[in-house]
């Protein structure tokens, strides 16, 4: 089969197809004829890797493997024989981040746990683009102790024309609140048509600065010091952001719950992300047959493409998904 690999660390240019054996299903595992994968930003984070310290986890000198690819949705082909979940001719979908990865390839193995079936009525291109970021948009929008937004709240979303961020703005918007999406000045016309009630260009204002107080702000990556933030949330408001550079996820982690105990917010990078989470995933079966919730999807790419489509995203074009056909 083809598969999308790296041999070493770097822009998407170190990423090649090669042929490879297709893998066997272990006892517990299914394999998967990939239909459709998406990119997101972790895809190139794990390529650079981006913080650079995550070279502990994946290997020093060089990736430990060489596989890439975090979403993947496509049809089943074969299960180990302890899988009595899913049968060859199943429709499903995965966010491969913690099994791996191997999402941009002809067929995806992993164990049977990694997988989802496609709610009936969505579609295999539209189910590869939800897996990772779509579950981090419901789940930066819901703390730890299970507080979402509410009905009226002044919601922000910073990094609103990415991955996260549209899907971030139309939960938001189903949750019934006021909806502020920040993003360049070329993707205002997409952040509007998601719902948002306003936007920002983050090119022209500063949101920490502009006076607007919110009840949640979310932010894909941490572009501003803890200390402005704090100047942006109503009482009791919340700031979760998903990442950044290292040393503004170092002031968030350290920073964050001691201007969260003086200030009586909640400040702070998100620790509490589950990939790919079944009530989650139902969660967004629901709001995608309910028509609440749309995938974006910017451009598409074939398999022999991979490096023009990680490009693409790396250089920051997309508005929305960029989806990888297989
Ligand atoms: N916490 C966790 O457990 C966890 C797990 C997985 C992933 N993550 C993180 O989740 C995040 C996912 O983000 P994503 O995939 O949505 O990223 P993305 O697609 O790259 O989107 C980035 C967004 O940020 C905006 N932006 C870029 N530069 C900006 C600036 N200087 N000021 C304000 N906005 C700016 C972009 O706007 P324009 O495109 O309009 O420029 C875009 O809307 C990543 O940071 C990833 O590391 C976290």
């Amino acid at each position: 089969m083809k598969a999308a690999m790296r041999e070493r660390y770097g822009s998407p240019d170190v990423v090649e197809l090669r042929d490879v054996d297709v893998p066997v299903p272990g006892d517990d595992q299914v394999l998967v004829r990939v239909h459709a994968a998406s990119v997101n930003r972790a895809d190139l984070d794990l390529l650079y890797p981006k913080p650079g310290f995550t070279r502990l986890f994946l290997g020093v000198r060089r990736p430990r493997d060489g596989r890439i690819g975090c979403d993947a949705a496509g049809v089943v082909e074969a299960v180990g024989a302890g899988v009595t979940r899913f049968r060859p001719g199943d429709r499903v979908f995965a966010d491969l981040y913690p099994y791996g990865l191997g999402a941009f390839a002809e067929y995806a193995c992993a164990p049977a746990a990694a997988f989802q079936a496609v709610p009936d009525g969505m579609s295999i291109e539209d189910a590869a683009t939800l897996p990772h970021a779509a579950i981090l948009a419901i789940q930066g929008l819901r703390r730890r102790d299970g507080r979402t937004p509410k009905p009226g709240d002044r919601v922000l979303i910073d990094g609103a024309s990415g991955n996260v961020g549209p899907f971030a703005v139309q939960i938001a918007k189903h949750l019934d609140t006021e909806v502020t999406g920040v993003s360049s000045t070329a993707k205002q016309d997409l952040v509007r048509s998601l719902g948002a009630d306003h936007v920002i260009d983050y090119t022209a204002v500063d949101y920490t600065a502009a006076g607007n107080r919110y009840d949640w702000i979310l932010a894909v990556d941490a572009h501003h010091s803890i200390l402005r933030i704090r100047r942006a949330l109503r009482s009791k408001g919340v700031y979760v952001t998903l990442g950044g550079s290292t040393s503004r996820l170092f002031q968030s982690l350290l920073a964050g719950p001691v201007v969260s105990f003086a200030t009586g917010k909640s400040v702070g990078m998100m620790l509490w992300w589950k990939p790919f989470l079944a009530e989650d995933v139902a969660t967004l079966g629901e709001y995608y047959a309910a028509g609440k919730l749309k995938p974006v999807i910017d451009r598409r790419y074939p398999l022999d493409d991979v490096v023009a489509a990680l490009r693409y995203v790396d250089e920051g074009h997309a508005k929305g998904k960029v989806v990888i056909t297989v």
